[in-house]
C-alpha cells in the first residue's frame, strides 16, 4: 500500500534512515527540521542513496502558522521525531525541552488533527520506564520521568494516549526505543553529535578514529556481570524498519499503542568496546571512571509485543552495528562537515 508520509525531524540520525527505508519501500516522503542540531547534508544523501525525489523544508515545529498550512497538503501518516535529547542540557534548560518538545508536539497533533490526518508514529524512549524494576522491560512497566528530557517523552505519550481516548479515529504507535546505534551499510548517513558525545557508541567510534583519547567507562560497580551498565542496543536500520512495519500496520491500531522497540539483549560497556574493536581491528583504549549521576545498571526490552502486533523483530546483530558505525566513523570522521 503506497503512502505519502511527513517526516518531522528528517535530517536526524534516526529521522535520516527511516527516511531512506520508507523511499525504497515505494513510500512518497515529504521531510522538515529546523537543522538545530543536524545538517541539510543527510537529507542529500538520502536522496542520492534512494535514487528518488525527496522534498524538505526548513520548518520549525513552533512555527505553528507553517506546520499547519504543510500539514494541511495531505499525507496519510505523519512519522515524528523532531526534538530535542540531550540529557545533560534538559536539566540545566527544562523550559526549552517543554517548549521544544512538548509544545511542538501538541502543535503538530493540532496541524493533524485541523487536515484530517490521523495516522501518527512518535518517536519515544525507554526512559519513560525511568528505574526498571525487573529485565526485560516490557510495555505494561510503569513510566516515570529521571530528568526533563524523559519527562518530555511522557508527556507526549500522555498527548496521544489523551487524544486518542477523546476522539475517535486516531491509529498512534508510540514507538519506546533502546539504545540506537550503527548506520546504513554504504557507510554514508550515520550518527553526527554535536560537540563531546554523551552516548556511549559514538564516543567509542570517535575514539577509535582519534578525535578522543579514550573511552571513559562510567563505573564497574554496578550488579552486572563485569560491573559495567548494560543496555539494549539495536542497529539504526532495524529501527527505520521498524518505523515501515508500524506505519504498514497502523490502519488497525484503533487508537494508540506504545510498543518496544529494542533486541531484547543487553550488552555492557565493555562487551561494546570489545565488539567496536573487534570491527576496528585493533584494541580501542578506555579507563573506568567514576558512575555517570542518573545512569541505571541495566535494562533491556521485552520485545514480544513489536513481533506480534508489527511482525517486525531486530536482525542486525552487535558485531553488525559496530561495522556499520565504524564505516561510516571512518569514512566521515568529522561527521557530514567531512
Ligand atoms: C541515554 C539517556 C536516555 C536517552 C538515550 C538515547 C541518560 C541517563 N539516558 O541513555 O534518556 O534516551 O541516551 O540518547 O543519559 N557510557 C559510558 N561512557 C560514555 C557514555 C556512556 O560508560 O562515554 C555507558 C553508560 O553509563 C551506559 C551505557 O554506556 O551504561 C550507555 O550510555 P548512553 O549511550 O549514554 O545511553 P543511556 O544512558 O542508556
Amino acid at each position: 500500500m503506497y503512502m505519502r508520509i511527513l517526516v518531522t525531524g528528517i535530517a536526524g540520525y534516526i529521522g535520516s534512515h527511516t527516511a531512506l527505508e520508507l523511499l525504497n519501500a515505494g513510500h512518497e516522503v515529504v521531510g522538515f527540521d529546523n537543522l538545530c542540531n543536524s545538517s541539510e547534508e543527510s537529507v542529500r544523501r538520502v536522496r542520492a542513496l534512494a535514487g528518488r525525489p525527496l522534498r524538505f523544508e526548513r520548518l520549525d515545529l513552533l512555527d505553528a502558522a507553517g506546520l499547519a498550512l504543510l500539514v494541511k497538503e495531505g499525507f496519510d501518516a505523519v512519522v515524528h521525531f523532531a526534538g530535542l535529547k540531550a540529557v545533560g542540557e534538559s536539566v540545566e534548560k527544562p523550559d526549552l525541552y517543554r517548549r521544544n518538545n512538548v509544545d511542538g508536539s501538541a502543535n503538530l497533533l493540532a496541524a493533524m488533527r485541523a487536515a484530517g490526518c490521523r495516522r501518527l508514529v512518535f518517536s519515544s524512549s525507554c526512559t519513560v520506564y525511568g528505574e526498571v524494576k525487573k529485565n526485560p522491560v516490557d510495555e505494561s512497566h510503569p513510566r516515570s520521568a529521571v530528568n526533563p528530557y524523559g519527562r518530555t517523552k511522557l508527556d507526549v505519550e500522555d498527548l496521544c494516549f489523551d487524544l486518542a481516548k477523546r476522539e475517535k479515529g486516531w491509529d498512534i504507535a508510540l514507538l519506546r526505543y533502546f539504545n540506537p546505534v550503527g548506520a546504513h551499510d554504504s557507510g554514508r548517513i550515520g550518527e553526527d553529535p554535536k560537540g563531546l558525545p554523551n552516548n556511549l557508541m559514538p564516543f567509542v567510534m570517535q575514539t577509535a578514529v582519534g578525535r578522543r583519547e579514550k573511552v571513559r567507562v562510567w563505573g564497574n560497580d554496578y550488579p552486572t556481570p563485569d560491573g559495567t551498565g548494560v543496555r539494549d542496543y539495536i542497529h539504526v536500520v532495524d529501527l527505520a524498519l521498524g518505523h515501515l512495519a508500524a506505519l504498514e500496520k497502523l490502519p488497525s491500531f484503533g487508537g494508540a499503542r506504545a510498543i518496544n522497540l529494542g533486541t531484547g539483549r543487553g550488552y555492557s560497556v565493555l562487551e561494546v568496546v570489545k565488539a567496536a574493536s573487534k570491527a576496528v581491528g585493533r584494541a580501542i583504549p578506555y579507563e573506568i571512571q567514576p558512575r555517570r549521576p542518573g545512569d541505571s545498571a541495566a535494562i533491556w526490552g521485552d520485545v514480544a509485543l513489536a513481533r506480534e502486533t508489527l511482525g517486525w523483530s531486530a536482525a542486525r546483530d552487535m558485531d553488525r552495528m559496530c561495522a556499520d558505525h565504524w564505516r561510516w566513523q571512518k569514512n566521515n570522521p568529522t561527521g557530514y562537515a567531512s
